[in-house]
């Protein structure tokens, strides 16, 4: 639809969470001004729901080499090791600007930060707040600083597409608001620098970690406009998701890794412990390691889910490490000190995105895209725990320093194409998208399970516009849009399971379950463009 309003800028940030507060921030600090649009409230998103914390090589005798280590095992094969080095060795200043921000983290009796381990950090080395509340306290600093920087923000606002000059560069993007007073409808920020931090889509998959507006809205704006895409085979399983019953649909809660990196045990229901003697970590071994555990575990005993035992933490330990976890776990009817939690793998993070250089550049000039939205090659194949808030503060850093940097002209959009835009589908689609992709193309996958999603999603995406009575009149509204970047996102990342032919990382395919590093040691990248999205 053609905007009904538009304002100008030198750069709109899409996205409220670390790294879209966190770049925002600093290009108004250099003087740009900067437009934050969000697609509920500034501090909705998934970095508020983040538990155990933020990794860096804050602690005594841990070094960045270490923590580059660390992480290129975890992403087997398939970190790009200059964008690794990036984030570790910038790692623990963006932390301390945080801190300088207004963020508060826990403190041991000395003064230091606290420090725990997670999966696969051979030391402890994540910084947390309020025992497992990281994202919540991240997210308040931010949303404070933005406040008092008195930044122009748009909140309810759902940015449908990019926007570009007659030159194909970056040109802003097109909105549709949602009872925002004086922006409300379709409309457009004008801006030659355009920062995508808009976030994951675990709501891919039918139980995921993510709220409700993970629905892949950058990843599927990217491909509309011509960027290249990669990884997106590599979702990121969460072993341990508190299991609510099989039925038990959209976002589930989290158990953090950091009661596993306070001494929790992975018991099956005969109470015996399996990660011992399957990874020199243990229950602490990288995540897909232990998401592939439970699942070969849970197939073994014909169960939906095993059991997180932390009984010996007692109530006080419990009450003052993780009370975010004991709240939830007991309003589910389920008390951790006095019985193990039942868990299973739930879809987590996407270790792929939009791809970028190291400085946030895609391959689109004039958009940027940080956080989990975007691929700079830190995960590989699999992101180590506590990497993501870490990745978002970095690299949004670099972005705001190249904007700052190059201070590109504004610039006019060229008038919309005319060619025959996208079919939008129905918002009741968004249960048969979920449910095939989690059916299809979830923790365990095969051939088989892969080509039966993409005939489901091709069927899906054929039905759009039209069923058995003839053309369906589908409301353009957030609902629709939301479903339809779904549907998009869904069958590229079917596409990218199906063409990568071995398990690696947190792809995990049955019928492949070898990892092959002859043909398996590149990136599948996925450029689509405006016609054929
Ligand atoms: C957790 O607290 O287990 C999540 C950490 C992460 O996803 O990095």
């Amino acid at each position: 639809p053609a905007p009904g309003w538009a304002i100008d800028a030198d750069v709109v940030v899409v996205g409220s969470g670390v790294a879209g507060l966190t770049a925002a921030l600093r290009c108004a600090a250099a003087g740009l001004d900067t437009v934050v649009v969000t697609k509920a409230r500034l501090d909705d998103g998934s970095t508020r729901w983040a538990q155990g914390g933020i990794a860096a090589a804050l602690g005594e005798g841990d070094t960045p080499e270490q923590h580059l280590d660390d992480t290129l095992v975890a992403g087997a094969g398939l970190c790009d090791e200059e964008a690794v080095r990036t984030l570790v060795t910038e790692g623990p200043g963006a932390v301390r600007r945080l801190i300088t921000t207004g963020a508060h983290f826990d403190t041991t009796d000395s003064g230091d930060i606290a420090l725990t381990r997670e999966g696969g950090h051979h030391r402890r080395r994540i910084a947390h707040a309020g025992g497992d509340a990281t994202g919540a306290e991240i997210s308040r600093a931010l949303v404070e600083a933005v406040r008092a920087a008195a930044l122009h923000t748009i909140e309810n606002a759902l940015v449908l597409d990019l926007l570009t000059d007659s030159e194909g560069r970056t040109a802003g993007v097109s909105l549709h608001v949602m009872g925002e007073g004086q922006h409300d409808g379709v409309g457009a920020v004008r801006a030659p620098s355009v920062v995508l931090a808009t976030g994951g889509m675990g709501q891919v998959f039918s139980a995921t970690t993510n709220p409700s507006v993970s629905t892949g809205d950058g990843v599927a704006l990217a491909l509309r406009a011509g960027a290249e895409v990669s990884d997106l085979e590599f979702v990121q399983f969460h072993p341990t998701v508190l299991f609510l019953g099989a039925e038990s649909e959209g976002q589930q809660p989290l158990v953090s890794e950091a009661v596993r990196g306070e001494g929790a045990h992975l018991v099956d229901g005969d109470g015996v412990r399996f990660m011992t003697g399957q990874h020199e970590l243990a229950e602490l071994a990288p995540r897909d390691i232990v998401a592939k555990a439970i699942t070969r575990r849970m197939h073994e005993h014909g169960t939906e889910h095993m059991y997180l035992d932390a009984r010996h933490f007692g109530a006080r330990m419990w009450e003052q490490r993780f009370p975010t976890i004991l709240a939830a776990c007991r309003a589910h009817g389920i008390d951790p000190v006095t019985e193990p939690v039942p868990v299973a793998p739930a879809a987590h993070y996407a270790s792929g995105g939009v791809r970028t250089d190291l400085r946030g550049r895609t391959t689109v000039p004039g958009l940027y895209a940080c956080g989990e939205v975007a691929c700079t090659g830190v995960h590989g194949a699999n992101r180590l725990a506590s990497n993501s808030l870490l990745e978002g503060l970095v690299f949004a850093e670099r972005i705001a320093a190249d904007i700052a940097g190059t201070r590109p002209p504004r610039t006019r959009p060229a008038p919309p194409r005319d060619d025959e835009p996208a079919p939008l589908l129905a918002p009741e689609a968004r249960r048969a998208i979920q449910r095939t992709m989690t059916r299809g193309a979830g923790v365990l996958r095969s051939a088989e399970s892969l080509a039966t999603a993409a005939e489901e999603l091709e069927a899906l995406y054929r039905g759009a516009d039209t069923d058995a009575e003839g053309p369906k009149a589908v409301v353009p509204g957030v609902d629709a849009w939301e479903v339809t970047n779904l549907l998009l996102v869904s069958r590229v990342l079917v596409a990218a399971a199906r063409a990568r032919e071995e398990t690696r990382g947190c792809h995990w395919r049955e019928d492949r379950p070898d990892r092959d590093d002859e043909h398996g040691r590149h990136h599948l990248v996925v450029r689509v463009g405006p016609d054929r999205a």
